[in-house]
């Protein structure tokens, strides 16, 4: 039995003179391992209780010392750690200049739209919103599409299932553009006209105002994405209504909005074109500003490049959402908001807008 101690005290002994940690927890589990009620020093005192008197008197001494020994080298190592840690903190320099904290920054798409929407808001638009979800009457129907008309295809609409897994026919789809807004907005404004009490102008008539809205928002096509062309994007369009709005409005409104956007020297071309909710029907462009109109490659040497499609509503939609079109006209405008950020910034590709690449976005204003 004496022999069994002695070896351990020993073996001890030599493990007491080589305790070494790096960190706190490291010191405390030395002591764990050594001094708590199941350590192996504590142990030993199980062992040294087993003995005869006679021998207790003989190793009593020697246990005693041993514990000491562990104790008073756990303490010192404890002691130099904590003055390790005082002298790393004082090492800090309390004075030098913070690490600058990364500003996130806006997104082209959201600057573009709101420069759209500051520059329409001074000539007395606000901002309407609506569903991404639609129906075909809101996005097509009451827009003077006709039932055959090629947007409704398949090609172009993503048609939404109302049970999960059975195509039946629906007319539930994702608007493929924000003239849904309008739709909703016109029908509001027609049951506000009933149930006005003045018979003046709506723009001087106290109750009532004329129908000047910009429908910003996403809008979906079933279209391969390429550097050219989305899935979805955005839009900013515009509508308004009153008594005697005529295309010269119209034309002054959005040659305003291209000098604001694009500079004072900009030059405006509507060209005659096709839209079903619109008669007659324009497309617009502005005079290239890269090459300030005498052409180059960006406009393909023409001078002017695209940037929206606009015309007076259709008497047909206003009809169909209430507005007598004998009384009422207006017109509307319709441009793509990556279009216009594209212009702005030339992003020669498209997908750049959805990608979320830190390196593209921090290119852009912070506010
Ligand atoms: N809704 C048309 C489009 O998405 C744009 C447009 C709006 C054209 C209003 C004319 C008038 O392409």
């Amino acid at each position: 039995m004496s022999e069994l101690l002695k070896d351990k005290i020993e073996r001890l002994r030599a493990e007491a003179q080589n305790l070494h940690a790096n960190t706190a927890e490291e010191v405390e589990a030395l002591r764990q391992k050594y001094l708590s009620k199941k350590g192996d020093v504590s142990l030993l005192f199980e062992d040294f209780k087993a003995l005869a008197k006679e021998q207790k008197a003989q190793w009593g001494a020697s246990v005693n010392q041993l514990k000491q020994q562990f104790e008073s080298q756990i303490k010192q190592m404890r002691e130099d750690m904590e003055a390790k840690v005082q002298t790393i903190a004082y090492k800090e320099d309390l004075t030098r200049t913070p690490d600058s904290i990364g500003l996130g920054a806006r997104h082209p798409l959201s600057l573009v739209r709101e420069q759209i929407i500051n520059i329409f808001s001074r000539i007395g638009f606000t901002v309407a919103d609506g569903p991404e979800v639609e129906d075909d009457k809101h996005v097509f129907g009451m827009l003077n599409f006709a039932p055959e008309h090629p947007a409704r295809d398949m090609q172009d609409t993503f048609f939404v299932e109302k049970e999960e897994g059975v195509q039946k026919p629906t007319d539930i789809l994702l608007r493929t553009h924000t003239s849904s807004v309008q739709t909703h907005a016109m029908i509001q404004w027609a049951k506000q006209l009933q149930s006005a009490t003045c018979n003046l102008q709506p723009a001087t008539c106290e109750t009532f105002q004329p129908l000047r809205i910009l429908c910003p928002g996403r809008v979906f096509r079933n279209e391969a994405i390429s550097a050219r062309a989305h899935c979805f994007f955005h839009q900013v369009e515009g509508l308004y209504v009153d008594k005697n709005v005529s295309f010269a409005d119209l034309r002054q409104a959005l040659l305003y909005f291209a000098k604001e956007m694009f500079g004072p020297d900009t030059q405006i071309r509507l060209r005659p074109s096709y839209f079903p909710f619109t008669e007659p029907s324009a497309e617009m462009d502005i005079s290239c500003d890269l090459c300030g109109g005498k052409g180059c490659a960006f406009c393909k040497g023409t001078g002017w490049v695209e940037i929206l499609g606009c015309g007076m509503v259709d008497p047909n939609v206003l009809e169909s959402c209430g507005i007598d079109s004998k009384v009422y006209s207006g017109y509307a405008f319709g441009m793509g908001v990556e279009r216009i950020a594209n212009l702005k910034y030339r992003v020669k590709d498209l997908r750049l807008f959805s990608e979320n690449d830190v390196r593209f976005l921090e290119q852009f204003e912070s506010c």
